[in-house]
């Protein structure tokens, strides 16, 4: 590996090697430390009980951080020695949670205590001084769960329409709870988004209409968590019920700033399995979303808003700014490559143009907030937005994930984790063009119309890899023995400077390496050279990079360590490791980290 050098930048480190897949540990470069800010299961109120894994209960899960952080932000005040942690809680993982029981009252207490572990979470933070690494506070201002049972409003063209309407909300305004909360966003006003993903895993799934099979394919009748067993919303083929699903897939949110507010689920931005969502100002002062739909073959999306950003952090213009994702219009990705079809090999050998690029265009799904979709209402293109897109002929893609707009240039990024169905169920194309993509990639987008507008080019920035054993990997032309090997790229994000940093899920089953944390220049001679930062324990994948470069800090959600253990068989300690200090468990707990270096100046 290529030392990165010690230059100016209070993050400069050398790249660590990859780490083996079996070693239970959070590994930073030379001159780097490490903790956990907060772990699942800390308290954040006074009242709620240090966590004991044990006598775990609904009540104390409801008042202590959740499981499976996903998406991350840490938002410092103008002050710095104050802030706040936002943070996502995909989902749980029971079997390292709980042993096995067979009795439906302890069946519906763990039930209980895993609708209280999913969601969000918004904690408050503290530091003596800027720069230095933060604190979580106990009974902080801000300090908020938001839970399966915390309320939300429908926003936009399909809320009060019939396809979400249930016995419990004959209004289709209130739904309670946020399912499968993923990757996300934090808007230039100041709030949080937050992608509701793998929604359909939480339902008896009802498979009777073309519409429930493009969102779950066949039908079910039980879930992991039980919930359909006691409590029929979760229970899609009641009569009652049968539209819950749909209040469920979109992108939420939520203003940390307040924690008695209602937190908003957005139709306009189109009902998918959303991975996340980051917002950019256009220059005209427009809001646009970037969007992906994380299942294989399926689509990349945009939202451009009716109404135009204010200025401002104050509570006036925040309320304001928290309603231009409730109007606005939807387009798919439609992508074009500029090579001849028999070029594109599937083998991942560059065409004869020396790489994989292309035009694209935004279809519009709604203009106006309309539907445009022949046959199709605007409810049903904001409710059913797949077949929607179905319908214009977008672009099936390899797992869209994170999608996100680096602020330095306007140039969007697609993290395209993997696609084992590609060159079967799809044919190869200039876009996704490895059969089968088990490494993944990622696609450069350059807006040509404007940050608004509708055509695009694009161009393949990395084809990831490890180039010791994959033949085909491509690292924007830098050369690939230099590079960290690294594979299914999944969040993103940028430093001060513009490099991207891209973290990963999948590189164990995959290369052979626990995932992690890397960081990519965009511009120059350095264009490319892929360099680990970090990586995780055990089991685990790296999820929301937060890269406060100035500072000297980074931090990302750990989550699911040891998910393939049990109760007594953990194959992770992290990150307690044996500790028996109060408050410590003999079990794996996704935690958000901090890393620091050393010799940082503060
Ligand atoms: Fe929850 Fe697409 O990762
Ligand atoms: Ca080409
Ligand atoms: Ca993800
Ligand atoms: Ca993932």
């Amino acid at each position: 590996f290529a030392g990165g050098g010690r230059g100016r930048s209070a993050l400069a480190f050398d790249p660590i090697a990859p780490v083996n897949r079996l070693v239970d540990e959070f590994t930073v470069p030379q001159g780097y430390q490490w903790a956990p800010v907060i772990r699942w299961g800390d308290p954040l109120f006074s009242s709620t009980p240090a966590f004991d894994l044990a006598a775990q209960s609904p009540e104390a899960q409801a008042g202590q951080f959740g499981y499976n952080n996903d998406y991350l932000d840490i938002l410092a005040d103008p002050s710095g020695k104050t802030g706040v942690l936002v943070t996502n809680h995909e989902y749980v993982n029971p079997n390292i949670m709980f042993a096995p029981t067979d009795d439906p009252a302890e069946k519906q207490r763990r039930g209980d205590i895993c609708k209280a572990a999913q969601g969000m979470a918004v904690v408050e933070l503290r530091r003596r001084r800027e720069g230095e690494p933060w604190q979580y506070q106990v009974d902080g201002r801000r300090n908020r769960r938001i839970t399966v049972e915390t309320v939300f409003e429908l926003t936009g063209r399909a809320a009060g329409s019939d396809l979400v309407k249930t016995a419990e909300d004959p209004e289709g305004r209130w739904v309670k709870g946020t399912l499968g909360n993923c990757a996300g966003g934090t808007t230039p006003w100041g709030t949080v988004l937050s992608g509701e993903e793998n929604f359909n895993g939480y339902f008896a799934w009802a498979a009777d209409t073309p519409q429930q099979k493009r969102y779950s394919g066949s039908s079910t009748t039980s879930t992991e968590t039980g919930w359909e067993a006691y409590d029929p919303r979760f229970d899609a083929h009641n009569p009652d019920f049968v539209n819950e699903p749909n209040r469920f897939g979109y992108i939420v949110e939520v203003d940390p700033e307040d924690p008695t507010s209602t937190p908003l689920k957005h139709t306009a931005m189109g009902r998918l399995k959303h991975e996340g969502a980051n917002v950019i100002i256009a220059p005209d002062g427009r809001v646009v979303a970037y969007m992906g739909d994380d299942e294989r073959n399926d689509y990349l999306y945009k939202f451009v808003s009716r109404d135009r950003y204010r200025g401002g952090k104050g509570h006036g213009a925040r309320r304001k700014n928290m309603r231009l994702l409730s109007e606005g219009d939807l387009y798919v990705a439609r992508f074009t490559g500029n090579s001849p079809v028999a070029e594109i090999t599937g083998t991942g050998a560059l065409p004869s143009d020396g790489r994989f690029d292309g035009i694209g265009e935004w279809v519009a799904l709604t203009r106006d907030g309309e539907s445009v979709v022949p046959g199709m209402s605007t409810e049903e293109v904001l409710v059913y937005t797949r077949l929607a897109a179905d319908a214009v002929g977008a672009t099936k893609m390899d797992r869209p994930e994170d999608v996100e707009p680096n602020p330095k240039t306007g140039k969007v990024y697609v993290a395209l984790t993997n696609n084992s169905n590609r060159g079967s169920s799809s044919p190869v194309d200039e876009a996704n063009p490895i059969t089968g993509n088990r490494y993944g990639h990622v696609l450069e987008l350059t807006e040509t119309d404007g940050q608004a507008g509708r055509t695009f080019g694009w161009s393949i920035l990395l084809l990831c890899g490890d180039p010791a054993v994959t033949g085909y990997t491509y690292f924007a032309g830098f050369p690939k023995e230099l590079v960290s090997p690294i594979s299914c790229p999944d969040n993103l994000a940028f430093d001060s400077e513009g490099n991207l940093w891209i973290s990963t899920d999948g590189q164990p089953g995959t290369i052979g390496f626990n995932d992690g944390l890397f960081k990519v220049p965009l511009e120059g001679r350095e264009r490319g050279h892929v360099q680990q930062f970090l990586s995780v324990p055990r089991e685990a994948e790296t999820c929301g990079p937060v890269i406060h470069d100035r500072e000297g800090l980074v931090f990302v959600a750990v989550q699911h360590p040891g998910e393939n253990g049990s109760i007594g068989a953990q194959t992770s300690l992290f990150p307690d490791y044996g500790s028996t200090a109060p408050g410590t468990a003999a079990a794996p707990r996704p935690s958000v980290v901090q890393v620091w270096s050393s010799d940082r100046r503060s």
